[in-house]
C-alpha cells in the first residue's frame, strides 16, 4: 500500500500531537511536530535577545539554525544545533512569543521549505496549524482537529499535573489558549484554517484511541 502524508492541523491543544504520533507508530510512519520547529527558532530568538518581532533578524535565525528531530522513549526528541531543547521550548516563555515569531513571512517560507523536504517520500504524519492549506496542499488524507478551550486547558493542566510541572491555574491556561489561537487564526500569511478538503474531527468527548481510529480508517481508505 501506498506511503501517505497525513495533514493534521487544528488549534493549540487539540491533542494533534498525542494523536499523530500514536498513528504514525501504527502505520510506521515519521512524525514531523512542526509546532516545535517554530517554538526553536523562537527559543534561539530569545536565547540571543532578539526581539521575537525583529522580522529580519528572527528570519535569519530561521535559515540559520539546524533543527533536527530523534524519536525518543515517550516523547520526540528535538535538537537545535546539535543541543537538546526538547523541554526547553515547552516553556512558557516560548509559548507567550512563538505565534510572534510564527507570524514573520520569512520565517514561515524557510520551515515551510524544510517541511516539504521532510515529506517529500511520504509515509508522514505532520502536524500544525497550516499543513493542509500550505505546505501540503495535496496530502491525501488532511484532518482538522478541534475541541472546545475549556477542554484543551482542562487536557494541558492535567498533563502538566502528571509531569509534575507546576502549572499556572486552570483559568490562565485557558486564556493563553485562546489568546494563541486568535493570533494564530488572523495573522495574514498561512493562518489557521481548515482546508477546504479536510476532515473535521471534534475531539471534546472522544477518547485518544477513538480519534485514532478515525484517522487510521481514512487512511486505510486512501491508501
Ligand atoms: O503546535 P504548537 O502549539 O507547539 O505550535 C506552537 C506555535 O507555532 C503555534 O501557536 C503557531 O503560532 C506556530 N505554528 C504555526 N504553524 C505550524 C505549526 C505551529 O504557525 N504549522
Amino acid at each position: 500500500c501506498k506511503r501517505l502524508q497525513v495533514a493534521i492541523d487544528g488549534p493549540a491543544s487539540a491533542g494533534k500531537s498525542t494523536v499523530a504520533k500514536l498513528v504514525a507508530k501504527k502505520f510506521n510512519y515519521v512524525y514531523c511536530d512542526t509546532g516545535a520547529m517554530y517554538r526553536a527558532v523562537t527559543l534561539e530568538a530569545l536565547n540571543k535577545d532578539i526581539d521575537p518581532r525583529d522580522d529580519e533578524r528572527v528570519a535569519e535565525i530561521a535559515r540559520q539554525i539546524k533543527i533536527d528531530f530523534e524519536p525518543g522513549k515517550t516523547e520526540q526528541r528535538v535538537f537545535l544545533d546539535g543541543k537538546e531543547v526538547t523541554h526547553d521550548i515547552r516553556l512558557p516563555k516560548v509559548a507567550a512569543n512563538v505565534s510572534a515569531v510564527a507570524a514573520i513571512p520569512a520565517v514561515r517560507e524557510e520551515m515551510t521549505k524544510q517541511q516539504r523536504k521532510i515529506a517529500e517520500n511520504g509515509g508522514i504524519v505532520m502536524d500544525g496549524r497550516d499543513i493542509g492549506t500550505t505546505v501540503l496542499p495535496q496530502a491525501p488524507v488532511k484532518v482538522f482537529m478541534v475541541a472546545s478551550a475549556y477542554e484543551r486547558a482542562r487536557r494541558r493542566y492535567a498533563e502538566n499535573q502528571a509531569k509534575g510541572i507546576n502549572t499556572a491555574s486552570l483559568e490562565e491556561l485557558q486564556k493563553a489558549i485562546e489568546l494563541r489561537d486568535k493570533k494564530d487564526s488572523t495573522r495574514k500569511v498561512s493562518p489557521l484554517t481548515q482546508a477546504p478538503d479536510a476532515i473535521k474531527l471534534d475531539t471534546t468527548n472522544m477518547t485518544i484511541d477513538e480519534v485514532v481510529n478515525e484517522i487510521s480508517k481514512i487512511i486505510k481508505k486512501r491508501q
